[in-house]
């Protein structure tokens, strides 16, 4: 259903009077009650599957949201993601030509954006790939090219054998964005050749008799991946340019893709701040138990050159399954700008929320705690890099601890009211195929999630 968006043009542009019409935009498209919650979810689009990443966005629901502020703010020329994942926000930007910028604190999530990104591309990727595959299986050494230390309960030893014979062909490529490309590929075979089991994002090993069962060539998996990939990055950058998008091939717009820590986002920003937009999925706060970013990349991470991801990727991230996890947000505690009283003080929800919250798991609320610590942090430095009256579009989902629902929509609302930021509207979005973890997905929590349209009132 098409629907007409309404004729209200402001004559005088005050930042109430852009609220407004953003507002009765919003309100119209929404009443097709599927535009929104979309259901015609294109796996491929914008190279969206070329990795499972945990929690991604829906990129035509980013584009939809997208086109509506657009047209009621068509000055604004740049996006920021300040929790990257795999790049959904800001591929979204690239169909409208936006500079697009992010970060990520998870060196396969900046990897995969940075595939994504690119403004210029190889097509001849899918024809290099089949080389790297036929080198691949022509290679009969029998070097392990990992230094996993307990690399044998993840890995049959086969399966390691031909995943370091495809590292090692894809070291022999000379172009940065086409190796990229490939050691995301071989990323998703990782992750489909080892003994994780994949239906949680948690490492979970099968049982032996499950092992034993499996035959497993990585070398054929990676060839079908990179045909899927290759292909569905054509479809892209066909997209792109029939939008007119790309000048050469080339995307018109700058696209920059940083790894670093969003607490922290003023040390590495200043050159490109302040942005106009910020479109964003923020972890769910459970990134040590439940949607494990960190543990997820794990594997895959362990296969891949870190100097071909960043020079200042650590790979001292891989010291345990928990690393990254532990580095995010929640995950260790940080320095206490944003003490108990200062959250609460902010957020009287979240109050109300851990006051409430049973005795056990005793843990459950030092982790609530923690966590909003770290994104109280994160919100004080987001606003430092964004204009002022500049909107914030923020998806969340509501997660559950010891089976109650963290009202997380409210409390991000009344921390950023704190911060002198607006709340403008929110929106449902009904979830249709989203993958989450058993243990949420069977609950109300995980159906939907909010769309939250805040304007950044401070200077
Ligand atoms: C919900 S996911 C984003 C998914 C993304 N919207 C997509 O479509 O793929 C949240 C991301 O926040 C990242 N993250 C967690 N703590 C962070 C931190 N302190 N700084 C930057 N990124 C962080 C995680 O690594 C994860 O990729």
């Amino acid at each position: 259903m098409t629907v007409a968006a309404p004729r209200v043009s402001p004559s005088i542009l005050t930042p109430q009077n852009v609220d407004e019409h953003l507002l009765q935009l919003l309100e119209s498209k929404g009443r097709d009650t599927d535009f929104w919650s979309s259901k015609d979810r294109d796996r491929n689009d914008s190279a969206h599957s070329i990795f499972q990443y945990p929690a991604m966005m829906v990129p035509v629901v980013q584009r939809r949201l997208l086109g509506a502020i657009l047209e009621a703010r068509p000055d604004i020329q740049s996006v920021y993601d300040p929790f990257l994942g795999s790049g959904t926000s800001l591929v979204s930007g690239m169909h409208y030509g936006l500079n697009v910028y992010g970060n990520d604190i998870n060196p396969l999530a900046v990897l995969i954006s940075r595939v994504r990104t690119a403004r210029s591309v190889d097509f001849t990727v899918g024809v290099i790939a089949e080389q790297v595959a036929e080198t691949a299986a022509k290679d009969s050494r029998a070097t392990i090219e990992t230094s996993m230390v307990n690399r044998g309960k993840w890995f049959q030893e086969d399966v390691s054998l031909e995943l370091s014979r495809l590292r090692r062909a894809i070291r022999q490529c000379d172009n940065l964005w086409v190796r990229r490309f490939l050691w995301v590929t071989l990323a998703e075979t990782v992750r489909l050749t080892s003994n994780d089991r994949t239906s949680t994002y948690k490492l979970h090993a099968r049982s032996a008799f499950d092992i034993a069962k499996r035959a497993l060539s990585p070398i054929a998996v990676f060839r079908e991946l990179a045909r899927k990939n290759a292909a569905s990055f054509s479809e892209f950058r066909r997209r792109l340019n029939e939008a007119k998008q790309l000048t050469s091939g080339r995307y018109v717009a700058e696209t920059e893709v940083r790894i670093g820590d969003t607490r922290k986002t003023q040390e590495y920003w200043s050159d490109a701040a302040p942005f106009d937009l910020l479109m964003t999925s923020p972890p769910y706060g459970d990134n040590l138990t439940t949607v494990t970013y960190g543990q997820h990349s794990y594997l895959p991470l362990h296969w891949i050159d870190f100097k071909d991801i960043d020079p200042s990727a650590d790979e001292a991230t891989l010291r345990t399954t928990q690393e990254i996890d532990r580095r995010s947000l929640g995950g260790i505690a940080s320095d206490d700008v944003w003490t108990e009283e200062k959250l609460f003080e902010a957020s009287p929800r979240l109050k109300r929320f851990a006051d409430d919250l049973p005795a056990k798991p005793a843990d459950g609320r030092t982790r609530l705690i923690r966590f909003y610590k770290d994104f109280g942090t994160s919100l004080d430095s987001i606003l430092d890099v964004m204009k002022p009256d500049s909107y914030m579009i923020w998806t969340v989902g509501n997660r559950n601890i010891a089976g109650k629902q963290v009202p997380t929509d409210l409390v991000l609302s009344e921390l950023l009211e704190g911060l002198t930021c607006k709340v403008i509207t929110t929106l449902t979005r009904r979830i249709h195929h989203k993958r989450m973890p058993d243990r949420n997905a069977s609950s109300a929590t995980m159906r939907e999630e909010k769309i939250l349209l805040i304007r950044k009132v401070r200077a």
